[in-house]
């Protein structure tokens, strides 16, 4: 016998209908080559969720029709497109406040490594969270989620590494949990203490290695024990880390059972990128300075080849990573914003759509798949989200467009409707949510 609908019960559907186009990114992931193009678009299409799960998506009389769908809280997409929920696999989340000062210094001619050697930089943006209360570094990372949904996405990672001691490190890796209790964003958390050898270590000869072996033998044994991140990263470069002192870093993090993640060939090419591969690194993130072996052992792999193109356009520098190339090797390659007060900040991935089809050539339905499905595949997450497929939650975005590719041809300005995510809008353009 059926159990008799109560409004519990019924409030757990949501049938998102009238959809002009339903971007499904359906089928398995993650995407390579030819396939990355493959939005797999349903016309005037529908999507059913029950309990935060997906359980029908297609045309719209089909899903209408579908037993579960009568009682569903209806939601009229109104002819706009329906897309998965943005996954934003690179992000500083946490830090205290803009680098506004550097940025004017940079636009009348100081270089972003300059700034960094006379101590501004990451190590500016370290002092800054040092002096900031965790309430005040909540408040500002809350605003910022706010913000993530309010451009569609649903998922986000966030990285440690402006507080580089272990008090500060410990203070926004704890951050992290909370924030992903008190709001609806899913949040990754990512261990980057190895982001740049912090001043204090920096006035001995010794201090390097001593940094080194904090991270290695004590940091990264305690986060990973406390459960504070999922993974590990390290920024190899010049004025950061080097290659060997990044396998030291890497290794310790498998050690302790942290997945792996790595900074490579931003603003030098160093080697990170073969590495990085060789450990089984879940992804490489930046590859401007990629060479063709570099780009051959990443198609060669399952490590996501995760461009971000906001951190050239907002340095103002020429060389954008060889998409195109990554691609046409066969590499994974996916998009994230690199949230940061130092070389990206922006939550908008539209606005990395947009960079991503005028400045690496990927084409619009290329540039989604990059920011869903294989962006869930970086974060090990591509059974769970990523698309718009049955099992999968309902992590959903519907766009002011009537035709997806309007996505990213309109820049700078936000064309997302509302944000759903596990079937409960979390943002919706008429302040009603
Ligand atoms: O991803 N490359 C290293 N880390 C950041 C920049 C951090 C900063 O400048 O504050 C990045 O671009
Ligand atoms: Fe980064």
């Amino acid at each position: 016998m059926c159990a008799p609908h109560t409004v519990e019960t019924l409030k757990s559907y949501t049938l998102i209908t009238n959809a002009s186009q339903v971007l499904t990114l359906r089928g398995r992931g993650p995407r390579r080559g030819e396939s990355l193009a493959d939005a797999g678009i349903v016309k005037n299409g529908a999507v059913l969720i029950r309990d935060g799960v997906i359980v029908a998506v297609g045309p719209r009389a089909k899903v209408e029709a579908h037993g579960l769908a009568s009682g569903a809280r209806r939601l009229d997409a109104g002819g706009r497109v329906v897309l998965p929920g943005f996954v934003d696999s690179h992000t500083h989340l946490i830090h205290a406040a803009s680098r506004a000062e550097e940025y004017e210094l940079r636009i009348t001619g100081a270089s972003y490594e300059e700034i960094a050697k006379r101590g501004g930089g990451i190590l500016s943006s370290v002092a800054k969270l040092r002096a900031a209360t965790a309430d005040a570094l909540k408040q500002r990372a809350l605003a910022a989620l706010k913000q993530f949904a309010a451009y569609g996405t649903t998922t986000i990672e966030a990285k440690s590494g402006y507080g580089l001691d272990v008090t500060s490190e410990l203070k926004v890796l704890r951050l992290h949990k909370e924030l992903a209790a008190e709001q609806p964003l899913e949040i990754v958390s990512t261990f980057l203490g190895a982001h740049v050898i912090p001043a204090e270590y920096r006035t001995r000869s010794s201090g390097v290695k001593e940094y080194i072996a904090l991270l290695t033998d004590k940091l990264i044994p305690d986060i990973a024990a406390q459960k504070l991140a999922e993974y590990c990263d390290v920024f190899c470069d010049r004025g950061a880390f080097t290659l060997a002192q990044a396998k030291q870093v890497l290794e310790a993090g498998k050690r302790s059972g942290l997945k792996i993640r790595m900074h490579a060939e931003q603003l030098t090419r160093t080697g990170a990128t073969q590495l990085a591969v060789k450990l089984g690194a879940a992804s490489c993130d930046h590859l401007e300075q990629v060479d063709r072996a570099d780009i051959h052992a990443l198609a060669k792999s399952d490590t996501v080849a995760t461009l971000l193109p906001g951190c050239d356009f907002h340095l103002g520098l020429a060389k954008y990573a060889p998409a195109r190339e990554l691609i046409d090797a066969g590499a994974i390659v996916a998009l994230a914003t690199d949230y940061n007060p130092g070389t990206s900040p922006t939550v908008s991935m539209p606005m990395i759509l947009s960079l991503a089809c005028t400045q690496l050539r990927m084409t619009p339905s290329e540039a989604i798949a990059a920011a869903t499905i294989n962006a869930a595949y970086a974060l090990n997450r591509q059974e769970r989200i990523g698309s718009i497929e049955v099992g999968k939650l309902g992590d959903v975005a519907i766009f002011e467009v009537d035709d997806y590719r309007e996505i990213p041809y309109y820049f700078g300005m936000n064309l997302c409707h509302t944000t759903i995510k596990r079937g409960e809008i979390i943002y919706s353009k008429s302040g009603v949510v």
